[in-house]
């Protein structure tokens, strides 16, 4: 069953790729809908809400401790995700999504890439950490991969994400396939103005 709590926006400029929307922990499928329409004005939104709760607080998969992960859940829950994604898009019509995600959401939006990379035509990864410690590496996922490209956005004082874990996953995705441009921003774990700037100067590149 992967019925996720979404909302949807149609696509008012046909020729951009859709955006799946990930929030962070405590976030909802409202938080990201500003951000997408700024990143890619008239491109389709497709935002779900994170079916585990943590004291009440939505998210993707189930964690141990802050940056401590359930690594089986994040494979359960990415896949999961991914089936929601291939439904939706039947659903509405959609091509192979843009992933936008945000902290938690960027984790599982990277879990997915390094799981099932044909449900996304790339991402965008604000704040994002390695998801999984020792993620498959089989040939059927390095083609579905293979020159996808994806965005990663770190902030240099992020007290939860420390740099070298940051570069750890631009190295896993490079090395898994992916077309990965990794820039560390002067910001900490919240999103700057500098993001969004270079989340929509870099989607305007995409095809
Ligand atoms: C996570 O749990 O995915 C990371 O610690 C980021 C967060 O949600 O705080």
């Amino acid at each position: 069953e992967s019925a996720f709590i979404h909302r949807f926006e149609p696509a008012a400029n046909a020729g951009s790729p859709p955006l799946l929307l990930l929030h962070g922990t405590g976030g909802d499928e409202n938080d990201l809908l500003g951000l997408g329409r700024m990143i890619s004005p008239g491109a389709a939104l497709l935002s779900p809400r994170g079916r585990v709760l943590e004291h009440g607080m939505p998210r993707f998969f189930r964690r141990l401790a802050e940056g401590v992960f359930d690594e089986d859940d994040v494979r359960h829950r990415a896949l999961e995700l991914g089936d929601f994604v291939t439904e939706a898009r039947q659903r509405y019509s959609l091509a192979a999504p843009v992933a936008v995600g945000f902290s938690n959401g960027a984790n599982i939006a990277a879990a997915l890439l390094l799981l099932k990379p044909e449900v996304l035509a790339g991402a965008i990864l604000l704040r994002a950490m390695v998801p999984l410690s020792d993620p498959p590496k089989n040939d059927p996922i390095k083609a579905a991969l293979g020159g996808k490209p994806v965005l990663l956005l770190s902030g240099q004082a992020d007290p939860i994400v420390p740099a070298s874990n940051s570069a750890r996953l631009a190295a896993l995705l490079s090395q898994a396939g992916a077309s990965v441009t990794h820039k560390v921003l002067p910001a900490g774990h919240q999103l700057s103005q500098a993001d969004v700037t270079l989340a929509r100067d870099w989607i305007g590149n995409v095809d």
